[in-house]
């Protein structure tokens, strides 16, 4: 009877530990079953903020944590912005720019991931963001997201519940998590951009439908000679335009991938200011603009293509003209430094709200209150600073709700070929 005791007390130490591997593969299951519960949710969410906020809820209920936030690198600036969080009721209102330094900006940087069970133990913690957000971290743990080889940004968990460490099956959820998510953000912004498309497609409607229209009145209709001129004549505006919206579109996307081709040579930006004013002045004129232009006898030559630095004064100018107030005016100005050329063009017009300047420059985009007022399909800006930018120069705006803007570019002068 003796000799048995060992073997029964092996036994159940074997059932035991048979359980305890049940339980946590139990236990594993229901986690991986939520996870692609939770990647379900996920992809068939078409809209980002929505889906944004389904990321950083299961966050923390994965990872049982007080607080879990979103941050997505903005790809225009490189910066890096809070887009969601949950329990921090600034970053709930406002979009916040995280430093470089912070442990986000460090995930991001390095696309590893990042756990800290002590934050007052770990160098790369800066007291910034908390002090902005008014929240007290004291754990963190963070992992890039991102698609195929592109980081997007990072997701974070913060503050675990009970002041336990975090495990490294946690870890793992949360990286399985993140890669659902980048691939979510990723289809929510392609969706967002084709939507903005299709507002494009449907602005290219408004001249065709007055082009088809017309036509057909002209086929069907006897009319006298002056209507029928008219009519022609409406035909032939509304195809340029359409023109004009359709060549934007080409252009635009010829930029953005690198495939516009550019020739430079010497131009002299005065005889294009000139060109630009023949052009604009009738304009003007029609809405009871005023235009003042104030550019030295002489500016030095700056290397670039002419027709696109045309291109360019147009788009700033028909801008100023389009924006502008009745019986407002325009001023567009040179001035040459030693190494640079800046051009500025001035309106009265209505200016641009502090909260939509950096939308300025988004394709497609326009400012609510333009739709009414003036046709555009908000391509003249994005390729006008592509445009700037390929020349080696600088966009500045610079704008007061209600007086006007000074839309701006900087160019550097050409150096002389010894
Ligand atoms: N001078 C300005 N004053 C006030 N708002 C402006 C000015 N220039 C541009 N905007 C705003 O920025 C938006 C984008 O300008 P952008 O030139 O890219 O497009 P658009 O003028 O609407 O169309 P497009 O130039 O393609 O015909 C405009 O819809 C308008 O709301
Ligand atoms: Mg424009």
């Amino acid at each position: 009877m003796e000799e048995r005791r060992p073997i029964r007390d092996a036994l159940t130490s074997l059932e035991n530990q048979i359980n305890e591997l049940e339980k946590a593969q139990r236990e594993q299951i229901a986690r991986l079953e939520r996870i692609i519960e939770i990647s379900r949710v996920l992809n068939s969410r078409l809209e980002l903020q929505p889906l944004l906020q389904d990321i950083i809820r299961a966050a923390s209920e994965l990872t049982s944590t007080e607080v879990s936030s979103v941050l997505l690198l903005d790809s225009k600036s490189g910066d890096l912005f809070f887009e969601a969080a949950t329990g921090i009721k600034k970053y709930e209102v406002e979009r916040i720019a995280v430093p470089k330094e912070s442990i986000a900006g460090w995930i991001v940087e390095h696309n590893e991931p990042v756990v800290i069970n002590d934050v007052s133990q770990d160098t790369r913690w800066s007291q910034k963001v908390d002090e902005e957000s008014g929240f007290v971290t004291r754990s963190i743990m963070g992992v890039p997201l991102f698609v195929k080889d592109r980081v997007i940004g990072a997701l974070e968990v913060l503050n675990k519940r009970n002041e336990k460490p975090f495990t490294e099956d946690e870890l793992n959820l949360l990286s399985t998590l993140a890669s659902q998510a980048a691939v979510a953000i990723e289809k929510a912004r392609l969706f967002q951009q084709s939507d903005q498309i299709a507002d494009v497609v449907h602005e290219l409607r408004t001249p065709l439908t007055s082009i088809v229209g017309y036509s057909k009145l002209l086929l069907t209709t006897q009319l006298d000679e002056k209507t029928t001129k008219q009519f022609v004549e409406v035909i032939n505006r509304e195809a340029m335009r359409l023109g004009g919206m359709v060549n934007d579109f080409l252009d635009l996307a010829r930029l953005e991938s690198g495939r516009a081709r550019l020739t430079y040579v010497p131009v002299d930006m005065k005889k294009v200011i000139e060109e630009t004013v023949a052009v604009i002045r009738p304009q003007a004129e029609e809405r009871g603009l005023e235009l003042l232009v104030d550019v030295p006898p002489t500016l030095p030559p700056i290397t670039g293509d002419e027709k696109r630095m045309q291109q360019v004064m147009l788009n700033l100018a028909s801008n100023a003209v389009k924006y502008n107030r009745e019986g407002g005016s325009i001023r567009i100005v040179a001035e040459a430094s030693e190494e640079s050329l800046k051009i500025a063009v001035k309106d009265t017009g209505r200016g641009v709200r502090p909260e939509d300047m950096d939308k300025l420059f988004d394709k497609f985009r326009r400012i609510e209150e333009s739709e009414g007022s003036a046709k555009g399909t908000g391509l003249g800006l994005p390729i006008t600073k592509q445009l700037i930018e390929l020349h080696e120069g600088e966009m500045q705006v610079t704008s007061e709700w209600g007086e006007g803007s000074t839309f701006a570019f900087t160019l550097p002068i050409a150096v002389k070929q010894e």
